[in-house]
């Protein structure tokens, strides 16, 4: 397991993601907990990129539960449905919010959170937890954090593939 992550603070955003996907695969490779993989996805996130809330939602019954995050406090469930982590969850996509003030239904966990960007975890066809960030200015993430972050989900979905989810 990386004990240290390998990131230039200088490099650009693409550049980041490059060298952080291999080091996280090699992260969750190593580890068949779930939750112990979550939280440090979560540190690596923030370590790399300072997002202002790095964090996962899990499926819990009919609704989501806060679980390993970074950044402040946040509303711990979420309904089927409801805000941009539960779209994501009922449509099973990803889903970038330039500005969340301009989201029908967007849950505001911080009055600070500007943009937002949520990538769902798919097993056995079915989204089990969702990954969101967000960010402290508008129109703060891209394709880039698209891909980025969706490739991150594939290293987490293999892992939970591979281990007991709890
Ligand atoms: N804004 C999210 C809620 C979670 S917090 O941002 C951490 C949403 O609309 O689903």
């Amino acid at each position: 397991m990386a004990e240290e992550l390998i990131i230039a603070q200088s490099a650009d955003k693409k550049s980041k993601y490059e060298t952080l996907v291999p080091q996280i695969k090699a992260l969750t490779e190593g580890e068949t907990d779930l939750i112990a993989n979550l939280a440090n996805v979560c540190a690596a996130l923030k370590q790399t990129f300072d997002f202002f809330w790095v964090g996962f939602y899990l499926v819990r019954q009919e609704q989501l539960v806060l679980g390993p995050f970074q950044g402040p406090l946040a509303c711990t469930r979420i309904e089927y449905g409801k805000g941009v982590c539960g779209a994501s969850w009922k449509t099973a996509q990803t889903i970038l919010v330039p500005d969340v003030d301009q989201f029908p239904g967007h849950i505001a966990c911080s009055s600070a959170s500007k943009s937002e960007i949520v990538v769902p975890g798919i097993l056995q066809g079915k989204v089990f937890l969702v990954l969101d960030v967000d960010s402290d200015k508008l129109n703060d993430f891209d394709h880039e954090d698209a891909r980025g972050l969706e490739a991150i989900m594939r290293c987490i979905e293999r892992s939970a593939i591979q281990g007991p989810t709890s």
